[in-house]
């Protein structure tokens, strides 16, 4: 693997080997286990690394309606180029439904609560039903992404959901991620290139100013402490 590698930063080289045996570690223990991929870029990578190595670790992205065409024109991508099916987890409609009857289709904007609602629906109850029947989960946070991830642990008990979950690109940077990505040619979102270091939804995420957190483009008329969806909810600090 490193072979083709040559030109990485040695360090960067070393995470990338080290991440391989990782995840071959993790199928073996957990045959069932599943990947949450936002298609963001992280999970881009994480794909790739899964994919190539033939792993037999599904893959499945949260497909809450609000996403951006730019992000789900990634799960074609990754079917043309590793020929994988990103399984679409769609939300309950009549729950949706339900939910834009009563509150209209922008509520998130009014308060935390009907935006925390509207993830419920749409994010954290097919989270579960994905994760039912599984024991073992894996996902593309890193420490650095944001100061309720600086004790993220590489692998942990997911007590929201009940099984064990891994993140492997804990003690990543975003430079020796994007290193990969561009030395290995992995497809990702252009909007990466235009102001959007994070993706969630489409009208709940703005691009970033020069200098900004990289997080401050997420529910960005919220406080940061209030800034989670609830998919994480089992972490220690989250
Ligand atoms: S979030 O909690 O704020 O939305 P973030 O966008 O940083 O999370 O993504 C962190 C990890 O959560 C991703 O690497 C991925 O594993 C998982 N995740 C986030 N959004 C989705 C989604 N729509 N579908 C599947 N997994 C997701
Ligand atoms: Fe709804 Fe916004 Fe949460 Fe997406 S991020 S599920 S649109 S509140």
């Amino acid at each position: 693997m490193s072979a083709m590698l040559t030109s990485l930063d040695a360090a960067t080289d070393r995470q990338w080997i080290r991440l391989h045996e990782r995840l071959a570690g993790i199928s073996d223990k957990h045959p069932d286990a599943v990947f949450a991929s936002s298609l963001g870029v992280e999970d881009m990578l994480l794909a790739h690394a899964i994919f190539e190595a033939g792993l037999p670790i599904e893959v499945f992205t949260l497909d809450t309606g609000r996403l951006h065409p730019e992000t789900l024109a990634l799960a074609g991508r990754i079917r043309e180029r590793y020929g994988v099916t990103v399984n679409m987890v769609q939300p309950d409609p009549a729950a949706v439904k339900k939910h834009v009857d009563e509150h209209g289709a922008f509520a998130f904007y009014e308060s935390i609560d009907l935006r925390k609602a509207c993830c419920g629906i749409r994010k954290v109850e097919p989270l579960r039903r994905a994760l039912r029947g599984r024991s073992a989960w894996l996902t593309g946070q890193r420490r650095e992404q944001s100061l309720t991830r600086t004790e993220l642990a590489e692998s942990e008990f997911d007590a929201a959901f009940g099984l064990q979950k891994y993140n492997p690109l804990a003690s990543w940077t975003l430079e020796q991620v994007w290193e990969i990505v561009h030395a290995l040619d992995v497809p990702y979102n252009p909007l990466h290139e235009q102001g959007y270091p994070s993706i969630g939804c489409e009208p709940c995420t703005r691009a970033i100013r020069p200098g900004e957190d990289v997080r401050a483009g997420r529910w960005w008329w919220e406080q940061k402490l209030s800034k989670e969806c609830g998919l994480h909810a089992g972490q220690v600090k989250n």
